[in-house]
């Protein structure tokens, strides 16, 4: 669902003519709508709200500062992985007490900034992090409140690099030995036992994969219990996947009375940490056509934007619709959508048919409102995009465009080099 659509020949945002923000704002940029955000998480909401939950948005997916603050001011939460990402969620008024963290590789000085906010949990990844974080809280004289994420060695299913919760990943604590580690956290002194998570995988599109991983989590919730161990918080992680192509992924509503059913009776507040299915479709990239250039083989579209504004098609083979932003008869052709970057990889679609696109013709590159900004970088020297957010029929540039200053503006010539 989305409220990008079609109207007088021309594409819309929500009621902003996508044409409009790129002849006042320039291309490429991201456009994201409030609309779609807003839609996206009170399905989510609405989907669970017959048990206690909080939704905590993985900022990882888009951290947009006006993002964060509308997901906020609607009751949502956060899951971070970073201080960066802690700091963003604070600035954008998100509750500290729905912050959860994440992450294999918490640094001391994180931990003591997470500490220092009060989020509500800190999501533990190894026996070596669950000592820091309790050495930190004693010298903080402060009880760090923990979950530890369990790795329940469930197939989800998806792409290898966004699988997480197989033995062999390097994410969470195998669940033989969550018992054994649960027990030890217990008998810290600066650590308060309030949570298990999981997080097994992104963009799955099969509901039994997060069955098979609730239904182990329920397990290990009841038998810690048993142990006078008691678990108030449990956090499901994020991973419901969206409709790039043609994929078929569960709703929100058939995800939540699948796992209410696994999860009945059990006296707990859910978290879920969902990030694309709350962000994908609520975003584009929009691109210019420079060049075109045909040879034997297939039809080349150069356009403004490149791999490092748009990452997902050349690290994990993703798909992403192609649009015009003014409807037309297009006939299509085969071929690539490239880049300027000097790189073969550069491409945001590739030996498909697409739109036969003209100099000058805008192009959107739809479902990129995750993990499209958030993972964009400065390669080849190319200032990062503005991120655009429209809410009816007005737009706010809430990243505004690099300038070649921003890029030289954090680096130096020593003077006696
Ligand atoms: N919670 C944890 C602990 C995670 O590691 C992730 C994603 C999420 C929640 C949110 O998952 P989601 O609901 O968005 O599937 N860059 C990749 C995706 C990487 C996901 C990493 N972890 C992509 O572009 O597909």
């Amino acid at each position: 669902m989305n409220h990008f659509h079609y109207m007088n020949g021309e594409m819309y945002c929500e009621e902003v003519p996508l044409k409009k923000i790129a002849d006042e704002v320039g291309t490429p940029f991201y456009v994201y709508s409030a609309a779609t955000f807003k839609k996206h998480f009170e399905d989510f909401e609405a989907s669970f709200k017959e048990v206690p939950h909080i939704i905590c948005f993985a900022v990882k997916a888009n951290s947009n500062l006006a993002v964060l603050n509308l997901l906020g001011k609607l009751g949502c939460g956060a899951d971070i992985v970073s201080g960066g990402e802690l700091y963003r969620a604070l600035k954008a008024g998100i509750d500290s007490k729905k912050i959860v963290y994440a992450g294999v590789g918490k640094t001391e000085e994180e931990i003591e900034f997470a500490l220092k906010s009060d989020i509500l949990m800190f999501n533990i990844e190894s026996l070596q992090e669950l000592e820091k974080i309790n050495e930190v809280a004693k010298r903080l004289n402060k009880k760090a409140r923990i979950a530890l994420r369990v790795n329940p060695n469930v197939d989800p299913k998806t792409h290898p690099y966004i699988s997480t919760g197989l033995k062999k990943n390097k994410f969470g604590i195998p669940i033989e030995k969550a018992y054994q580690e649960y027990e030890y956290a217990a008998s810290l002194s600066n650590i308060e036992v309030v949570g298990a998570h999981c997080h097994i995988g992104s963009q799955l599109t099969d509901v039994s994969p997060f069955v098979d991983a609730t239904k182990i989590m329920v397990e290990l919730v009841k038998n810690l219990k048993d142990k006078g161990i008691e678990i108030k918080y449990l956090d499901l992680g994020g991973g419901l996947g969206i409709k790039y192509k043609d994929e078929t992924p569960p709703s929100p509503k058939e995800y939540a009375d699948k796992l209410i059913d696994v999860i009945k009776g059990l006296d707990v507040t859910l978290v879920f940490e969902p990030g694309r299915v709350i962000a994908g479709n609520a975003g584009a990239l929009v691109t210019k056509v420079l060049y075109t250039k045909d040879t034997e083989l297939k039809s080349f579209k150069i356009v403004d934007a490149a791999m490092n504004d748009l990452m997902r098609p050349t690290l994990y083979g993703s798909y992403h619709e192609i649009k015009p932003v003014k409807e037309g008869n297009y006939k299509n052709v085969y071929g690539d959508i490239v880049g300027p970057i000097c790189e073969t990889g550069d491409f945001l679609a590739k030996d498909r048919d697409i739109p036969d696109f003209q100099q000058g013709d805008l192009v959107a590159v739809m479902s990129a409102g995750a993990y499209g900004f958030t993972m964009s970088s400065n390669y080849n020297s190319r200032p990062r995009v503005p991120e655009i957010l429209v809410n009816k029929d007005k737009y706010y540039i809430v990243r505004r465009r690099e300038t070649y200053d921003d890029l030289i503006g954090l680096e130096c010539i020593p003077e006696d080099l």
